[in-house]
């Protein structure tokens, strides 16, 4: 059985117990990470740390985030994850535990801290040569999309209605506009150029959107951060996520329609090839 932290403590998943009163459970109170870790090798740890350091600033949560890198460790360690080609490391920080009440406890009480660890299973070259579907939805959200909240209602629903659709990933749209998926990150290329959605409170600030970013300057691509209209992104030549959980995938459909030729294009292939490299994965 897995090993799981919770609160201090590292313990099978099964033996882990979390108050009915912990505020992530009753409101959805709390900031969470995704880390990816290649042969055991965090990534861009920093990156996720200045996150949820903000997150948790934005939301008035007085917690030391510094020490998560620890439970990342440990978490790895403990699940045997320090030599699989590619492990992810979930940590949530919610506002504790308290009777059910809207405004925060007063005095403030000690954060809830989870974490688990596991294996992500990358799709075989092939399948991702062929390509991944993409639907669209309404953004429901709130306009805090920066803050990497637990509660993640809409993304759940965005991400089911893409399942029921037979496609991998949903499309949240705003006024028009294609602004990232249910649990990544949202990009077209359209003429050779590479474009996505600029930071802004509508959206997760990606740490792989940034390294995709800085590996397409590598590749000599231009990049544009700006908005892509919905009937925009029907005509681009290629459309592709990227994630911690995602890592570069390519769409050749969305709404049904085909994305340029229907096949996976060089741009999403030549980043996906950096991004391997990059990872040393
Ligand atoms: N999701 N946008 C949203 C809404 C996300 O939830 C995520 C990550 C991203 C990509 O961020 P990054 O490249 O830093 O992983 C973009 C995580 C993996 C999740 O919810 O499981």
């Amino acid at each position: 059985m897995s090993v799981v932290y919770l609160n201090g403590e590292y313990l099978p998943a099964g033996e882990a117990r979390i108050s009915v009163n912990d505020r992530g459970f009753l409101f959805g109170d709390g900031v969470y990470e995704v880390t990816p870790a290649y042969r055991g090798r965090i990534f861009r740890w920093e990156r996720h740390l200045d996150r949820m350091r903000r997150g948790l600033a934005a939301i008035g949560i007085d917690f030391d985030a510094a020490a998560l890198v620890e439970v990342n460790r440990g978490l790895l360690a403990r699940n045997d994850l320090e030599r699989v080609p590619v492990a992810y490391v979930y940590v949530q920080v919610t506002r504790g535990i308290a009777p059910r009440t809207h405004a925060f406890p007063n005095p403030p009480v000690p954060p809830s801290v989870y974490g688990f660890a596991g294996r992500y299973d990358r799709p075989a070259r092939e399948v991702w040569e062929r390509g991944f579907k993409a639907v669209t939805v309404p953004d429901q959200r709130w306009a805090l999309a920066e803050v990497k909240a637990v509660a993640l209602l809409p993304n759940c629903l965005a991400q089911q209605a893409a399942v029921e659709a037979g496609a991998s990933d949903a499309i949240f749209v705003r006024d028009g506009i294609a602004l990232e998926g249910s649990h990544n990150n949202l990009f077209a290329v359209f003429g050779g150029v590479v474009a996505t959605a600029p930071r802004s409170n509508y959206i997760l600030h990606g740490v792989t959107r940034d390294l995709v970013i800085e590996l397409a300057g590598e590749l000599g691509l231009p990049v544009e951060e700006r908005a892509i209209p919905l009937r925009e992104l029907y005509r681009a030549d290629e459309v592709f996520f990227t994630g911690t959980t995602t890592e570069v995938r390519p769409s050749v459909e969305v709404d049904g329609r085909m994305i340029g030729d229907g096949r996976v294009g060089p741009v999403a292939r030549g980043l996906y090839d950096a991004f391997l490299e990059a990872t040393g994965s």
